[in-house]
């Protein structure tokens, strides 16, 4: 099978939980605000939440179990990814599990939940399946409902290249505890399937979807979390 954005969570999930755990995109600060915005719903009443491209579900199990909603659904790509969040989902009463393309199960779907939330997984797709995305999700929000997105995101005005130049020269200067060959296999893994948009380009699709309101929690450098709210 030929290499595609899933390659390295497929073969070496592992080194995507290393990365995680040393913290080099501030999963640590920003699960932590994920944790804050599912306790302000959940004292709301929270029935539902959706996760597109779910990988083992580490860093977001620990605030769903702090505030749970009455149903769960992860949706991903790697069977290896799903396995483990087996593991970290268990202390759940209710849990999905789905191995799938979240484009296409988002556009198929006839569901509306309350909160679709999204992790580093919407760079991989390319502007138009990120436009169609947005529209899937709209519809399946209920009223009032969220759509909660951590991802890297680039500049006003800067080029894709010059997203890449900068953000693989922080890895190969900063990501210091990573084994060489390791760092080599995830900076191509960047360089080939990474696209972020502009906070302007994500606020536009939104828009253009229906989810009118859009506000910027945190960033982290290249890494925001987003919300946009149905
Ligand atoms: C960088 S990991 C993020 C995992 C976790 N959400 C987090 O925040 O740490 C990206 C995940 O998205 C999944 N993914 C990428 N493209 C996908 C797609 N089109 N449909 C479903 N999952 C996808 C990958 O398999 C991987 O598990």
């Amino acid at each position: 099978m030929p290499d595609d954005e899933t390659t390295l969570f497929r073969q070496s999930w592992t080194l995507y939980d290393a990365l995680s755990e040393k913290n080099y995109m501030f999963h640590r600060e920003i699960y932590a605000c994920v944790a804050a915005v599912l306790k302000e719903r959940h004292d709301r009443g929270f029935e539902s939440l959706l996760d597109l491209g779910c990988g083992n579900a580490r860093f977001l199990a620990p605030c769903l179990l702090g505030s749970p909603p009455d149903r769960y659904e992860g949706i991903d790509l790697s069977a290896a990814a799903l396995d483990e969040a087996r593991g970290y989902l268990k202390g759940l009463a209710q849990f999905t599990l789905h191995q799938a393309d979240m484009l296409e199960a988002m556009e198929g779907r006839q569901d509306q939940v309350d909160v679709i939330f999204t992790g580093y997984a919407v760079h991989h797709l390319n502007f138009e399946a990120k436009q169609r995305l947005f529209h899937a999700c709209a519809r399946a929000l209920k009223p009032g409902g969220l759509f909660l997105m951590v991802d890297v995101v680039r500049e006003e005005g800067q080029s894709r290249e010059a997203y890449l130049e900068g953000y693989l020269g922080t890895m190969r200067t900063q990501w210091t505890e990573v084994q060489p060959a390791h760092l080599d296999e995830a900076c191509a893994h960047v360089a080939a399937f990474d696209f972020p948009e502009t906070l302007s380009d994500l606020t536009q699709m939104a828009k253009e979807a229906g989810l009118s309101q859009t506000r910027l929690l945190q960033r982290h450098a290249q890494h925001h979390v987003m919300v946009f709210e149905r």
